[in-house]
């Protein structure tokens, strides 16, 4: 049981910042970690990236973006909240060394867990930079806190309503172009870390990307979190997140995050129609304490 000791909305209308109280997790786990998260005895177990490690206070924080049933819930819940299980940290710790100068590149909810690693780059001596990419300045996320940490930020949106117009890998090629990049690490969607990758390959520069694959137990046991890496096969929750981006079959990665897609959306609408069930009923109804939402996945059985 871990207790959520505060909440914001980070970003209108589904982005949310989460402390919890996980004294045992914070003296353990290190940049590029994350956690899985089980919100109730009915819940499924998703996983969460570490935005930031407090060790002194025992908290540790999350970005959340609601994108489907289990996301959603937990997007509904508030500070003073217990999360049944949160398990971890798990995952093979980002690799922080001197390159000199670091390029880490985010998109999506991938800025967050980009935080302490740019952190922990900063703190052996890196001059690193980030480049933080959204479609809209509505959409950017942790731009003050990499501030903080990292010796430059460019911003780019797609429609120019902040920073540089454009995509991450314009702002990314003109840095390359400048040469003495020792590293390039990226977090986000999964295209937007295929096309990172191809833009330094030709620089020949070292690249690392962080992947999401569906993962279940999150612990080398179930496989499925398995990606294609070079002529191998490694499972991002044990091997990974963090792999050589030029060695990673990002098709297959994409392939693989689209083959639930029926039953994660058939779970978001029985959510959504169970939430709707109980802001129709009467509060003074005691009734309404009982009624229980949906089975998620029953819908979809034998489909
Ligand atoms: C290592 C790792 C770190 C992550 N860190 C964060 C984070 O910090 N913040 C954040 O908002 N999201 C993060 N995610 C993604 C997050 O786990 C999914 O958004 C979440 O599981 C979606 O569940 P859902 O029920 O809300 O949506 P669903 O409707 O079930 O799924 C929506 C999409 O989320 C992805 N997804 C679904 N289930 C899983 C799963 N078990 N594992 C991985 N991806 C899944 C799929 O691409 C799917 O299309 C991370 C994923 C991984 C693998
Ligand atoms: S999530 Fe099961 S092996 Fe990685």
């Amino acid at each position: 049981m871990a207790k959520i000791l505060e909440k914001k909305l980070l970003r209108e209308p589904d982005v949310f910042y989460f402390k919890l109280a996980a004294p045992l997790i914070s003296k353990k786990a290190q940049p590029g970690q994350f956690v899985i998260v089980r919100l109730h005895d009915r819940g499924e177990r998703i996983p969460l990236s570490l935005a930031d490690i407090d060790p002194r206070d025992g908290t540790i924080s999350l970005i959340v973006m609601a994108v489907g049933k289990t996301t959603a819930e937990m997007s509904v819940m508030k500070a003073g909240a217990d999360v049944l299980d949160l398990c971890g940290p798990l995952g093979t710790p980002t690799h922080i060394e001197n390159h000199g100068k670091v390029i880490l590149v985010g998109g999506g909810f991938g800025i967050a867990p980009l935080y302490p690693i740019a952190r922990a780059f900063k703190g052996v001596g890196n001059e690193v930079f980030a480049i933080m990419g959204a479609r809209s300045k509505d959409l950017l996320i942790y731009e003050k806190e990499m501030a903080g940490v990292c010796d430059r930020v460019i911003v780019t949106t797609d429609d120019g309503s902040k920073g540089m117009k454009g995509l991450v890998t314009q702002a990314l090629q003109q840095e390359l172009e400048q040469g003495g990049v020792g590293l390039v690490m990226t977090v986000g969607p999964a295209i937007m870390m295929k096309a990172v990758s191809e833009a330094t390959r030709p620089f020949g520069i070292k690249t690392l990307v962080s992947l999401n694959p569906i993962m279940i137990d999150g612990t080398g046991m179930c496989g499925g979190c398995r990606v294609r890496v070079g002529d191998q096969v490694k499972f991002a929750c044990v091997d990974g997140p963090d792999f050589d981006g030029h060695q990673v079959d990002f098709d297959d990665l994409m392939s693989r995050l689209r083959r639930y897609a029926r039953e994660e959306r058939a779970a978001a609408e029985r959510w959504s129609e169970g939430c709707r069930m109980k802001d129709l009923a009467d509060p003074a109804d005691p009734a309404v304490e009982l009624l229980e939402l949906p089975d998620p996945f029953e819908e979809v059985k034998g489909g």
